[in-house]
């Protein structure tokens, strides 16, 4: 199992990403979902995008990138410049073993070291796990919709140091190396 950015190559694998995390767990996707708008901006243009991806034998088991977000959800207090928004989805047989978690503080990393003023994103308050492992590495909440929804910001450390914190995560496969949670 390796952490690694997502480059351009990953314009075809990171689309299952985009259906957990875009869409209810609990209802069939119609044929034409991805070409909606909301989904359909996390991967238009793919390229060099700011995100990190775990790898198993070849094949990824989680991703998360950013993308800018329109109309825009928050900006730097100081610049008024757009903050990017956040995708993550773990794939279902990999979760509750701390990938989300250590692939968020990764790309959080990634994005204080180049820079990025801040992050933002959007939850429903009933995803529950989502909400726990944003409020975990540091997004704070910053609105919410009559409906239900949320907008988090995280805000890059003022250090000019942001080390991954997390100690090496165990293989999701690995049974007894796991987090032995449930
Ligand atoms: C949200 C998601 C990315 C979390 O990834 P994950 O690898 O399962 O999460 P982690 O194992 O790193 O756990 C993160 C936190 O959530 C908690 N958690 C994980 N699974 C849980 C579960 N089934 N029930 C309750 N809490 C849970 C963990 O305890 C952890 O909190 P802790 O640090 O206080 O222990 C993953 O569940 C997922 O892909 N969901 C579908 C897509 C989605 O909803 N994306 C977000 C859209 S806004």
């Amino acid at each position: 199992m390796a952490l690694r950015n997502l480059t351009p190559d990953d314009a075809d694998g990171v689309v299952t990403f985009v259906r957990m995390a875009a869409f209810p767990p609990d209802r069939e996707l119609a044929p034409d979902a991805l070409e909606r708008p909301h989904a359909r901006r996390w991967l238009v243009g793919w390229g060099e995008e700011l995100g990190v991806g775990w790898e198993h034998e070849g094949q990824l088991l989680a991703a998360a990138w950013v993308r800018p977000v329109e109309p825009v959800l928050a900006r730097d207090e100081a610049t008024g410049e757009p903050l990017d928004e956040v995708i993550i989805a773990v794939a279902e047989q990999a979760r509750d073993a701390g990938l989300g978690r250590r692939l968020l503080e990764a790309l959080l990393s990634r994005a204080a070291r180049a820079g990025r003023p801040g992050l933002v994103l959007t939850v429903s308050e009933r995803n529950s796990v989502a909400l726990r492992l944003y409020e975990r590495v540091g997004f704070a909440h910053h609105a919410r919709t009559p409906t239900g929804w949320l907008t988090m910001v995280w805000r890059p450390p003022t250090s000019t140091t942001t080390p991954e914190v997390s100690p090496p995560l165990a293989d999701p496969d690995g049974g007894a190396a796991g987090r032995g949670r449930r």
